[in-house]
């Protein structure tokens, strides 16, 4: 099975309603509520695509009740451990005369640091088990920013490999713990290197330890840089839609490729056609099957050196 951990686990609320009426009473038409977090989205995933997966994380209070008993009604199982704060809501309100969304995000609990030794305890009992680890999102209050660096340690003993889809410090202090692969988005590439442009910036996080680095650059796919080789890949079509949650279906299909051992265009190949088959499906963690589908054998994987000045660019069809 795939492990993905959530460390900061959310119950999702969306508010439907025709227009939001600013300083005033706002009357919603309909309210759906899932349980959320990148971690959370990935698993949603992988279990769409008939993959063994076992979602943990922390999730407290009567928040992560509801998170947990929504995660029993869409059948991911559920190794989550509980912790004393409230977890966090995240609330989106989707104004559906205009098409716009505003969304608030809680900041979640404050981990304690007996909470936190119990969950690194907690995964090392699910590892054994694991065939991959994903490491995603936001670290909750609390937690000591190289947290990830503790995981990918304790992955690394058990010989289990480790993504990662963090930003910031989360992401600069686990570099030298060696994860598997880091997908950055175009934004947290930059943060992490101080360097706008994304090869040479996905150039210096694998330098600085991470074993193959898949930038997603929105509609324009995504940039591995790996030791076996460096390549682009792009969706044929830029797709309308909800791109929130784009990004762990890349992680999900580059999760699977690393489980499999596929090679590397295939990989990427898969993670355009997934990622944008997720652009088009209006909840994240959720993707729209026939566009997955009619995008698989389209989606172009071109080859490229990542030494500037003299970069050279061949096409290569992919299957
Ligand atoms: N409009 C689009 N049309 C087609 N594919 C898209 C589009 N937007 C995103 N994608 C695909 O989704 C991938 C991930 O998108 P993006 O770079 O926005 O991720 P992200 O910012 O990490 O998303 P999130 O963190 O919300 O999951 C891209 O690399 C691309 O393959
Ligand atoms: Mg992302």
């Amino acid at each position: 099975m795939i492990l993905t951990v959530t460390l900061n686990a959310a119950l999702d609320i969306t508010h439907h309603l025709h227009r939001m009426r600013p300083h005033g009473s706002n009357r919603v038409r309909a309210v759906a509520e899932r349980a959320g977090g990148k971690g959370v989205n990935v698993a949603r995933i992988l279990h769409a695509l008939g993959h063994p997966t076992v979602v943990t994380g922390l999730a407290g209070g009567l928040t992560g009740r509801a998170v947990r008993a929504e995660l029993a009604s869409a059948g991911l199982a559920d190794r989550m451990l509980p912790i004393a704060g409230e977890s966090r809501r995240t609330v989106a309100v989707v104004e559906e005369s205009v098409g716009d969304t505003t969304i608030l995000l809680e900041p979640g609990p404050v981990v304690s640091a007996e909470e936190w030794a119990r969950f690194l305890g907690h995964v090392d009992t699910l590892l054994p088990d694991a065939t991959a680890v994903v490491l995603s999102g936001s670290l909750p209050r609390g937690l000591p920013e190289d947290a990830y660096a503790h995981l990918l340690r304790l992955a690394h003993t058990r010989g289990v490999p480790a993504v990662l889809d963090a930003d910031g410090a989360a992401l600069s202090t686990a570099l030298s713990a060696g994860p598997a692969l880091v997908k950055p988005n175009a934004d947290e590439l930059t943060a992490a290197t101080g360097l706008s442009d994304p090869v040479a910036a996905a150039r210096a996080l694998h330098a600085a330890g991470a074993e193959a680095v898949v930038a997603s650059l929105g509609a324009d796919g995504l940039l591995a840089v790996t030791a076996q080789g460096a390549w682009r890949a792009r969706s044929p079509e830029r797709l309308a839609g909800n791109p929130t949650g784009a990004g762990d279906a890349a992680v999900a299909a580059l999760t699977l490729g690393l489980v499999t051992g596929e090679p590397w265009p295939d990989r990427l190949a898969e993670a355009v056609a997934l990622s944008a088959a997720a652009v088009a499906a209006p909840l994240a963690g959720d993707f729209d099957p026939d566009v997955h589908r009619a995008l698989r054998s389209l989606v172009e994987v071109r080859p490229f050196r990542p030494s500037p000045p003299f970069a050279t660019e061949e096409s290569v069809p992919c299957p």
